[in-house]
């Protein structure tokens, strides 16, 4: 297959989580004989700084013209503690969301055996988490009118959403647990917002009509944010709206142990783009700290996405085979760290080699291993 991918690596750690994705992909390349074409372009702060503007036409043009966008992150310090800031690098995200129509933001989590000891929660209530949270990604608060009044001193942001909104991305939704294990969690604050009772509404009808085999639970989001901490294991598909799923998925990040973890999809009509759910990482930036695992679990979900089945599934074996070795960056292993490339360049040389007999964690701590 040939894929033009168009790569936003944005801010911060972008660039150097995703070079290790496209490393991956080019072993994925290499290894099934695919031909995979990527091509850059400028999103976020750096684009502000270099054009004025977070989202470059350019840019727009590249991601609307190829098959697919891999993307980084975005963000940066000076604009967080600015809110007067006339852009923010934050707007070319959500424009690009916007303009390429991608309203299903695909967020899966797993509690890898492996890492289970890693996790801050008690592995009793981790074991056996396998949550996909749905969540709808170009309406809601996010892209409702904001008003400031003139004196700045009163400000909104209106959160609408309509039927058609609500049905496309519950039709994901209910697929997506036909193919897991057939339970939907309706996650909204029905007892308060007009816009969640009109989810339910909506979500009811087309269950019953559409998908009934498909069980349907609601879940206000106060007490679905406990019950992600208290019992993660009772969710199957969760479906929420744009706000409560940015909020809910950072905090179920923490069940697999490290946010560094949590790849995610973004899907249209016509368009998609896969990227880590972590942030831009200031701190980090440059010193090869960051996990590489969002940003290459992002480009198995992209591989899946085109149906290369077996392609995505080498990514993910190579993926499990570095953190069952504890070949991983600071987040998951403090005592003997790998870097970011390292952590890459394994996971690139496993997809290629994988019946390598001398990768064993030892070889591989020691750079004996023929793997790296
Ligand atoms: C995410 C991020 C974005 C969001 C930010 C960077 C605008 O937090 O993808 O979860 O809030 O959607
Ligand atoms: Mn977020």
């Amino acid at each position: 297959m040939k894929l033009d991918i168009a790569v936003l690596s944005g801010d911060g750690i972008g660039p150097e989580v995703t070079s290790q994705a496209i490393k991956a992909l080019k072993a994925i390349a290499h290894t099934f004989e695919h031909t995979f074409v990527f091509k850059e372009g400028l999103v976020g702060a750096i684009a502000i700084d270099e054009t004025g503007d977070p989202l470059p036409e350019k840019t727009l043009e590249l991601c609307s013209n190829t098959d697919t966008v891999l993307f980084g992150s975005i963000g940066a310090p000076k604009y967080d503690n600015d809110p007067s800031a006339p852009v923010r690098p934050e707007q070319g995200l959500l424009k690009l969301r916007k303009e390429l129509g991608l309203y299903a933001n695909i967020r899966p989590l797993k509690a890898y055996d492996t890492l289970i000891e890693k996790s801050p929660l008690k592995r009793e209530i981790i074991e056996g988490t396998d949550i996909t949270i749905y969540r709808e990604l170009t309406g809601g608060i996010y892209f409702g009118e904001k008003k400031i009044s003139k004196d700045g001193t009163v400000a909104s942001d209106l959160c609408e959403y309509s039927k058609p909104e609500i049905e496309r991305i519950s039709h994901l939704a209910f697929k997506a647990a036909q193919k897991r294990r057939n339970k939907v969690t309706l996650v909204d604050k029905a007892n308060v917002l007009e816009s969640s009772r009109l989810w339910r509404k909506v979500v009811t009808e087309l269950a019953a009509a559409s998908y009934p085999d498909v069980e349907l639970n609601f879940l206000f989001v106060d007490n679905a944010a406990m019950q992600l901490i208290l019992n993660p294991s009772q969710f199957d598909v969760i479906l929420t709206n744009n706000m409560f799923g940015d909020i809910i998925s950072d905090e179920a990040s923490v069940i697999g142990g490290s946010i560094g973890l949590l790849a995610s999809a973004s899907v249209g009509n016509r368009h998609s783009m896969f990227e880590p759910i972590h942030g831009s990482y200031p701190q980090a930036t440059g010193k090869g700290i960051a996990n590489p695992i969002a940003a290459i679990l992002s480009a198995a979900m992209l591989l899946e996405h085109f149906n290369l089945m077996k392609e995505a599934q080498t990514i993910n074996t190579a993926v499990e085979k570095a953190l069952e070795l504890n070949l991983t960056t600071p987040d998951l292993n403090e005592k003997n760290p790998l870097t970011t490339e390292k952590v890459g360049d394994f996971i690139a040389r496993y997809i290629l080699n994988p019946k390598d007999s001398n990768v064993n964690s030892e070889n591989v701590q020691l750079g004996q291993s023929t793997i790296i």
